[in-house]
């Protein structure tokens, strides 16, 4: 029998990464689209508190579930701003970023066989980890010819018995989709009907574009009691190395578990980057929105880019970070082939520019790329310029 780690990648990110990189070292003037790392500076109150819980020797063990001051403005956060049902302290945990919350997550709600429904393409890292929890991820295509590519209707058609909870990401990683209250409502809707838990990822709620406004599904009627939300400081606050994310939930069993996970892995978050986290959730709020501004009008540069070229087709992402495109069969492809691989190396090895194949994100990403937009505008305007002089 292989062992369960056998079966989870490295990543194909990593290796369009680690080929840029190379590019880079050898002089080339390389464009990183490829991975998501917000470009900004972290806000600088964020990185004073971070510096003074190091001078002040806030440098020992904390609580493994966070510390007090951070917890109780987690819930104030989610009560204000995601008006989340959570009450008290204890309902919030502090996890070494959302990545580490969604481990904690399905190893705490999982038993060995249960399935969890997730869109297709989805960020690779949510069915690793179904899979390490001994859970089954039951992929869900997203549909991009129906008024939502995520809906209720589409998740109930790959429901069985053996389905232990739905996934939603919303803004999503990879395809910037965002899901409209109604339907997440009719999510709810079938939660309650089949008894189902809901696992939300809400790690970029900050970056949503257009007005929208970001809804948290577990503030709906009927949806207090069975959800687990997962957040980030990663992307709100351009904090990603200093790690911090957190689970809120009202589950106490749920909790009890995470509880013990935590006290045998990590036993607790970096102590300054906790207080860093406090400031980012208690100070001034202006640099997320001009942050998220930035992103807007880097979409539309890109958009603006890519119109009118007839081999990549973009969806309009909606939030988050990236651009989805599909590669229209005209393409006349690179190397042989004109698939996915085919256009990440052509736009790679001919123009040093970083994407994406889609097939890292599932099947449903055959013929896709994804395009990350996190770099600095200069970046984005000069890949571009690139991509343009390639494609056209
Ligand atoms: C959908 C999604 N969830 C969670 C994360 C994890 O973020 P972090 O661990 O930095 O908080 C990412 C990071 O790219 C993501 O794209």
């Amino acid at each position: 029998m292989s062992h369960i780690l056998d079966s989870v990648s490295f990543g194909a990110i990593v290796q369009v990464r680690d080929r840029l990189l190379e590019q880079q070292a050898a002089g080339r003037r390389i464009f990183r689209l490829e991975s998501g790392d917000p470009s900004f500076d972290t806000p600088p109150h964020v990185r004073e508190a971070t510096a003074l819980a190091l001078a002040k020797g806030h440098t020992h063990y904390t609580a493994s579930t966070g510390i007090q001051p951070l917890r109780e403005a987690i819930v104030l956060k989610v009560r204000r701003d995601n008006r989340l049902p959570i009450d008290r302290a204890d309902q919030a945990i502090v996890t070494n970023g959302a990545m580490h919350g969604l481990y904690l997550t399905f190893r705490a709600l999982l038993d060995p066989g249960d399935e969890v429904v997730l869109p297709d393409p989805m960020w690779t890292e949510i069915a690793e980890n179904v899979r390490l929890a001994g859970g089954v991820p039951v992929r869900c295509p997203l549909d991009f010819d129906a008024p939502v590519p995520y809906s209720a209707a589409a998740i109930e058609r790959h429901l069985s018995p053996r389905t232990k909870a739905v996934f939603l990401n919303t803004p999503h990683n990879p395809t910037g989709a965002v899901i409209p209250k109604e339907e997440l409502e009719r999510v709810v809707e079938l939660a309650a009907r089949r008894d189902l838990r809901i696992v939300s990822d809400e790690a970029y709620e900050h970056v949503i574009f257009d007005g929208r406004e970001h809804v948290s599904i577990g503030s709906l009627p009927g949806a207090e009691e069975r959800t687990i939300t997962l957040f980030s400081t990663s992307k709100s606050y351009a904090m990603s190395g200093l790690r911090v994310g957190y689970i809120v939930s009202r589950d106490a069993h749920f909790l009890e578990r995470v509880k013990k996970l935590l006290r045998c892995t990590t036993n607790g978050v970096n102590s300054i980057s906790q207080h860093g986290a406090t400031a980012a959730l208690t100070g001034p709020q202006e640099a997320t929105k001009a942050m998220r501004d930035e992103y807007q009008a880097r979409r539309d540069m890109l958009l603006r880019g890519l119109a009118g070229l007839t081999v990549l087709h973009p969806v309009v992402p909606q939030g988050s970070f990236f651009l989805w495109a599909r590669i229209d069969p005209s393409w006349r492809g690179y190397q042989g082939a004109s698939d996915d691989w085919a256009m990440t190396n052509y736009l790679i090895d001919r123009g040093g520019v970083g994407s994406s194949p889609g097939t890292a994100f599932g099947p449903s990403g055959e013929r896709c790329v994804r395009f990350a937009f996190s770099c600095d505008s200069r970046q984005v305007e000069g890949a571009v310029d690139v991509v343009r002089g390639l494609l056209s």
